[in-house]
């Protein structure tokens, strides 16, 4: 068993908790990389870790999961190291939770329920908070039995705050009916959300979502890009909603840019259906930003689970671009890279530095202009604010006089944003002097 002496943090307002982490090896898979996500979990929950307890078995023990010899090794790391805290890097069943309690003589947390301590904690709008209670509820409810009491539980824990926490001493009917009301509200929510979305979509600009595991620097890039101050830390899920931002590129193009939640391997499947309306952000998008994280000798794996997770909410065949972030670890060059049909597929960036965002903002703009098509308008002497408003807004390719004192224009305009010009007051359909032709506007930046 590995040890560590520092003493617990007393000098902040509130001592954090003393964390011990117990991960075994089954069916002898190596699972080094996933004893250090146990560690930045546990940070993140704000834990400090006091000492790792390793172990092996071939199956998990019925009873306490990690077997009676084991059991006993961790009661006795917890008294020597004055553990507040038994994380296991596990889903136990609520008997093995209760169980293993009952032998280590404290309090013990699975997987799931410390990402859902940390989601708590991350949950900022009204609907994060909603989807945060329910998923705490559903999972609580079923330790929810007597045999609470053979623990003094201090409130505001890790694992026993956030928008549940005042639930958790209360009886199953209560919690059920709580649960029902909860349900409720997030079938409100979510028809709020999507009719927002729906308004959104009026406004001819596409969606960009980005998406990655978490830590990826998901949320440092939508900083470095949009400029905005949204939260990033480094902690993991810094981000539980999504955030919005309108982003404008070069070539007279904009996007509205989203922040997502950031992945996990092995996130239970009761939490991505917690985080469905979430998610669903996603799967409307019209592009991905797959962010990961250069630096990370695991990024291909953690690739390979972001992609699993687009594939569970039906966005695998969104079009994405691969954003290889901080790259000032890894000393490459900011680039940019096509695929074999000539697509942006692949940029480096540093979203710390900022180096490669222009690089980035010309991949995005190049991916949609794509989609642009030429469109030529005569317009009348008297349709000059009309005319001024296609320079501010559009990519005006070229202009000529008309004798009649008018002008004729010929723009590059991506569907939505014909739409939008058709349904604006200044202008008529007579304007249209062409039907869109079906050249596409020449690609390249
Ligand atoms: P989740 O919300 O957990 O999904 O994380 P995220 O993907 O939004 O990551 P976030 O932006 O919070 O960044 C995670 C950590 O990586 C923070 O400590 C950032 O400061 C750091 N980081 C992000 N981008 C860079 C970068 O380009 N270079 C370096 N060196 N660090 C970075």
């Amino acid at each position: 068993m590995e040890t560590n002496n520092s003493s617990p943090a007393r000098s902040g307002k509130r001592a954090r908790e003393r964390a011990l982490l117990v991960q075994l090896r089954l069916e002898g898979r190596i699972e080094r990389e996933e004893l250090e996500e146990l560690k930045l979990l546990a940070q993140s929950a704000g834990a400090d870790i006091c000492g790792t307890v390793l172990g092996s078995r071939q199956v998990p023990d019925a009873a306490t999961f990690v077997g009676k010899g084991k059991a006993e090794e961790i009661r006795e790391a917890v008294a020597r190291e004055h553990a507040d805290l038994v994380l296991v890097n596990h889903n136990l069943s609520p008997a093995q939770e209760r169980n293993l309690e009952k032998v280590v003589m404290c309090r013990v947390l699975d997987r799931t329920g410390l990402i859902l301590d940390i989601f708590a904690q991350r949950a900022r709008s009204a609907e994060g908070k909603l989807q945060v209670e329910l998923a705490q509820l559903e999972h609580l409810s079923t330790r929810l039995v007597r045999g609470w009491t053979h623990l003094e539980r201090q409130k505001g824990g890790i694992g026993l705050r956030g928008p549940g926490e005042t639930q958790l001493e209360v009886d199953r009917r209560l919690v059920r009916e709580r649960i029902k009301k909860l349900n409720q509200r997030l079938k409100q929510v979510s028809m709020q959300r999507r009719s927002r979305r729906k308004a959104r979509h009026k406004v001819p600009i596409p969606t960009v979502s980005l998406v990655g595991y978490t830590n990826a620097g998901k949320s440092s890039l939508f900083n470095s890009l949009t400029s905005a101050s949204v939260y990033a830390a480094d902690q993991l899920f810094a981000t539980l909603d999504p955030t919005m931002r309108r982003l404008d590129l070069p070539g007279k193009a904009a996007v509205i840019l989203a922040d997502t939640v950031g992945f996990i391997r092995h996130l239970p499947h009761d939490l991505v259906e917690a985080f469905k309306s979430t998610l669903e952000e996603i799967a409307g998008a019209d592009l991905l930003l797959h962010v990961v994280d250069s630096v990370n000798p695991e990024r291909l794996d953690q690739m390979r689970r972001v992609n699993e997770v687009l594939q569970e909410i039906d966005a695998q065949s969104i079009a994405q671009i691969v954003v290889f972030n901080k790259i000032d670890l890894t000393h490459e060059t900011a680039r940019f890279e096509r695929d074999a049909s000539g697509r942006p597929a692949r940029v480096w960036v540093s979203a710390r530095t900022g180096a490669g965002m222009e690089l980035l903002q010309q991949a995005l703009a190049e991916h949609f202009r794509r989609f642009r098509r030429h469109h030529c308008l005569q317009l009348p002497p008297e349709a000059g604010r009309l005319r001024a408003m296609m320079y501010e807004r559009f990519d005006v390719v070229s202009e000529s006089a008309l004798e009649s004192g008018g002008w004729r224009l010929e723009l590059a305009l991506e569907p939505s944003q014909l739409a939008w010009l058709r349904q604006s007051g200044d202008f008529h359909e007579e304007y249209l002097f062409s039907e869109p032709e079906s050249i596409l506007a020449p690609t390249g930046s």
